[in-house]
């Protein structure tokens, strides 16, 4: 990779032994393979389905998958539902009557990383209960920045895979199957995980996910990205359009694209690499697919052509998350965000310039070390000045590993008080834009039947959720719709 120095650990003590549950070293070194393990096997271990066990003559094995964190992770359990269906795996709902389950985890947060080890916990017992006949795998980004760990303080798990191995789970059962307690580490080479996955997609919905860009290189001082999901990378132009057309092929109307920083997207198509402004056009002339999203961006990969895409491209919906953190200089460059709370606002302005009925989101974190009530108040002052229709909002966690974990905590009931103050602000914002939204003629893709009798429910091109009482509405369709009334979800209006 270009930006070798990037990809060094901070500092030289992350590679130091660390207490038992900081062990998760933070460093982008490939974690072992198995031993013996052999060089991408999918393709022959993807036909080889006898190797496995079957509960009865073509029985469907039940898989069971649990998804924590991210969209990313949401694609890649269905990804791992892909790779595994033509093992015999259906997926259920009901870990009970599971052969098999997957967690697919997150590290974000403490909170979501320790969320693992009681679910584990549950299926342990559940194994038991079956006499072992349950295998039990850990995915994902705990997986990766805590493999180790997992088998030590869970032994009932099979095994531990992180997010660029998983196109290996077939090879990996086999193996299981035949011999419990292996492991395998993950390593980073996305190119080898889309290019083993199966083209089909298992997909239901009008809606779906499209990863088209792992990793970040952003290094901001407070997060784990950058280490469980390794180096920026874009997938390629081709491959990306050949999914998306396939899906609209399959009744999707709405693609949401992902990546850890999607706007610094820079994926190998005609002529060059192409930016995300090009891909979204490319994607736009795609017959059957009527929406376009994407998520999340970075302040600083916000390139002309994303902007102008705004006001031009039909397809692109009005909606933006673009996260800031905090709205204080000081501590904008303590988190290595490397843009000012000012650039951001004149941001703002220029994509309003370009698409003024856009809907804002953003992202926040409050008590990050050494943060002053003065900063918090700046933060305020930002979220005042961009009015977001939607925010998310964490309580700063410290993650073994990253800068900022060394450096001193702000007070647990203030950062706890600051949330809430911040949540309450961002809530007043967000009901406003709702209620913004009564009198107007919108469009709304319809996804399924309300709950109420004659109801169909679907989303804004704002995101928000929708209720229409109608006739002769189908899950696909896009409609325009005058909005009569806001409740506290959701919306509700009449077809125009
Ligand atoms: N790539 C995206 C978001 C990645 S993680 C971006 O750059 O914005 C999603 C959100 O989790 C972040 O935007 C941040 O608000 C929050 N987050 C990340 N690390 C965190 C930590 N250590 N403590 C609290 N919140 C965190
Ligand atoms: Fe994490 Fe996002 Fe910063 Fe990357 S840009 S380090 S994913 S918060
Ligand atoms: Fe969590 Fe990994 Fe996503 S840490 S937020 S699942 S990239």
């Amino acid at each position: 990779h270009a930006r070798g120095r990037a990809l060094r650990p901070r500092r030289p003590d992350l590679q130091a032994p660390q207490p038992a549950r900081h062990r998760a070293s933070l460093t982008r070194r490939p974690a072992p393979r198995l031993a013996g393990a052999t060089p991408c096997p999918h393709k022959r271990a993807m036909t080889d389905t006898e190797t496995l066990p079957r509960t009865g003559a073509g029985a469907p094995k039940r898989l069971f998958i649990k998804t924590y964190g991210c969209q990313m992770n949401v694609y890649d359990s269905e990804r791992m539902a892909d790779v595994l269906r033509p093992l015999g795996y259906a997926q259920t709902e009901t870990v009970e009557d599971a052969a098999g389950g997957i967690l697919n985890t997150c590290h974000i947060r403490e909170k979501a990383a320790e969320k693992v080890y009681s679910e584990l916990g549950k299926l342990r017992i559940l194994k038991e209960q079956k006499s072992g006949a349950m295998t039990i795998a850990v995915a994902g980004c705990v997986a990766q920045a805590e493999g180790e760990e997992i088998m030590r303080r869970q032994p009932a798990v099979d095994l531990v895979v992180g997010p660029q191995a998983y196109h290996q789970l077939p090879e990996l059962l086999t193996r299981t199957a035949r011999a419990r307690g292996e492991r395998i580490g993950a390593d980073f080479a996305p190119v080898d995980k889309f290019d083993a996955l199966p083209k089909a997609r298992g997909i239901q919905g009008v809606t779906a996910f499209l990863t088209v860009q792992e990793g970040c290189d952003k290094f901001c001082t407070f997060c784990v990205v950058p280490y469980t999901r390794g180096a920026e990378w874009s997938r390629p132009v081709a491959a990306i359009l050949d999914e998306a057309r396939a899906l609209a092929d399959q009744g999707v109307r709405e693609i949401t694209l992902l990546g850890q920083n999607v706007n610094a997207y820079h994926g190998a198509g005609d002529g060059g690499d192409w930016s995300l402004a090009r891909l979204i056009w490319a994607l736009n002339d795609i017959d059957g697919l009527e929406r376009i999203r994407f998520t999340t961006s970075h302040p600083n990969d916000m390139s002309d052509d994303l902007i102008a895409a705004h006001g031009e491209c039909a397809k692109l919906m009005p909606y933006l998350h673009l996260p800031v953190q905090s709205g204080s200089d000081r501590i904008l460059k303590r988190m290595n965000r490397k843009h000012t709370a000012e650039e951001y606002l004149r941001l703002i302005e220029r994509i309003r310039a370009a698409r003024p009925d856009i809907l804002i989101s953003g992202d926040f974190i409050v008590g990050f070390p050494e943060e002053t009530e003065r900063d918090f108040e700046d933060t305020l002052d930002l979220i005042r000045a961009v009015n977001y229709g939607q925010a998310f909002s964490f309580k700063y966690s410290s993650r073994p590993g990253t800068p900022a974990a060394e450096r001193p905590l702000v007070d647990e009931a203030e950062a706890s008080d600051r949330l809430h103050r911040l949540q309450a602000l961002i809530n007043e914002q967000a009901r406003g834009v709702m209620d913004g939204m009564v009198g107007r003629e919108i469009g709304v893709l319809f996804e399924k039947p309300g709950r109420m009798e004659g109801q169909m429910a679907g989303k804004s091109d704002y995101l928000h959720a929708v209720h229409v009482k109608a006739e002769g509405i189908a899950p696909g369709d896009l409609r325009r719709v005058r909005i009569t009334e806001a409740g506290p979800n959701s919306l509700a209006g009449a077809l125009v």
